[in-house]
């Protein structure tokens, strides 16, 4: 089965707040299952429902896995995840399925404290610190509308919209050719 696209800056679907699941349907597992198999195929760490264009309070995220394909894969699937509490701050490079060719160093709180649903609709609670706390940090920002080109400074931001408008130009002249 082919898998789906994952939306690339400036996609302004990006941008929407999206909308609380009211009740997990068979639709939503099932694009649970596709958002978690383009994250383990792209590869990457996290990755939220928006970024396939589907507005919705959902995410993946796996920051334990490997390439070894015996390994046992378990991603954590979160229905409308809510950080409930923040302490400390640290410094991430972050990138994005969405934002290519482009790392930054982040300033996220050091340790969050969860609530959301999990897929059989039961209430999980989950501590996170380093890398994990960062990647529901970064994903539960996609369901605002907001990506972490957004926690960059003014000038960073602008070289970069700028650099991602040259290749957008480049790859539409190589595909008129
Ligand atoms: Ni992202």
């Amino acid at each position: 089965m082919a898998l789906r696209e994952v939306l690339q800056f400036p996609d302004p679907r990006l941008k929407q707040v999206s909308e609380p699941v009211s009740e997990v349907t068979d639709e939503i597992r099932e694009l649970a299952r596709d958002m978690c198999d383009v994250m383990y195929d792209e590869p990457g760490i996290g990755l939220a429902a928006p970024q396939l264009g589907e507005s919705i309070r959902l995410i993946v995220v796996d920051t334990e896995w490997t390439e070894d394909e015996e390994a046992e894969r378990d991603p954590l699937v979160l229905v409308n995840p809510e950080i409930v509490a923040r302490e400390g701050t640290l410094t991430w490079s972050e990138g994005c399925l969405s934002v290519p060719d482009y790392t930054a160093d982040i300033e996220r709180a050091a340790r969050v404290s969860l609530r959301a649903h999990d897929l059989d609709g039961k209430p999980v609670e989950i501590e996170a610190d380093e890398i994990q706390a960062v990647c529901f940090q970064h994903e539960i920002d996609h369901l605002d509308g907001v990506l972490f080109i957004d926690h960059i400074s003014r000038l960073k931001r602008s070289l970069y919209v700028q650099k991602r408008k040259r290749a957008l130009r480049d790859e539409a002249e190589a595909s008129a050719l």
